[in-house]
């Protein structure tokens, strides 16, 4: 009774339309899901604080704890986290450098506490970091199986650095 043509059509729209469905519910539903992290961070200790080829060099020991298990759902793929150093130069409005990071691949282990290094060390552009307030953020992507990825970030804290090299 159906042509071809229309029985082809009729399969495709039975196999494709569950999966739109599907993938619009999915962003639908990230669009109205409100998470709230929980985070602090710390700084334990300046490990050392030095001038080299003339830029300000910090290494230090972070105290990061967060709870990120909010911004997992079932649409969830995996969370990229970092932490951040920001302060104010008469060069730049924003100097934002990137202390730590890490991929949480789930939400079990979206909730941690630990002490750590910095893993990337705080460099200056020249030599600005004597006294300065520095503020630590941390961002976080969230990667989804489909739809768009999220970007967020929060302000946990801020610090002086010492005025004297160590
Ligand atoms: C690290 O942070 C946690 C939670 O904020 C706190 O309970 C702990 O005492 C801190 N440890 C240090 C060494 O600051």
């Amino acid at each position: 009774m159906h042509s071809a043509t229309y029985r082809l059509n009729a399969l495709f729209t039975f196999a494709v339309l569950p999966l739109a469905v599907m993938l619009l519910a999915a962003s639908f539903l990230d669009a109205f899901h409100s998470p709230s992290v929980q985070a602090h961070a710390q700084i334990v200790k300046i490990n050392r604080f030095t001038k080299r080829n003339g830029n300000d060099e910090v290494r230090l020991s972070l105290n990061i704890s967060a709870d990120l298990q909010s911004l997992f759902t079932w649409n969830t793929k995996q969370v990229f986290v970092f932490l951040t150093a920001e302060y104010e130069t008469s060069k730049n409005s924003l100097n934002q450098i990137s202390l730590w990071d890490h991929i949480i691949p789930n939400k079990e282990q979206a909730k941690f506490q630990r002490q750590v290094p910095n893993k990337y060390p705080l460099v200056d552009q020249g030599k600005n970091l004597r006294g300065k307030e520095v503020e630590l953020v941390l961002h976080w992507h969230v990667m989804p199986n489909t739809g768009k990825m999220i970007r967020d970030k929060m302000s946990l804290s801020s610090f002086n650095l010492p005025e004297a090299y160590s």
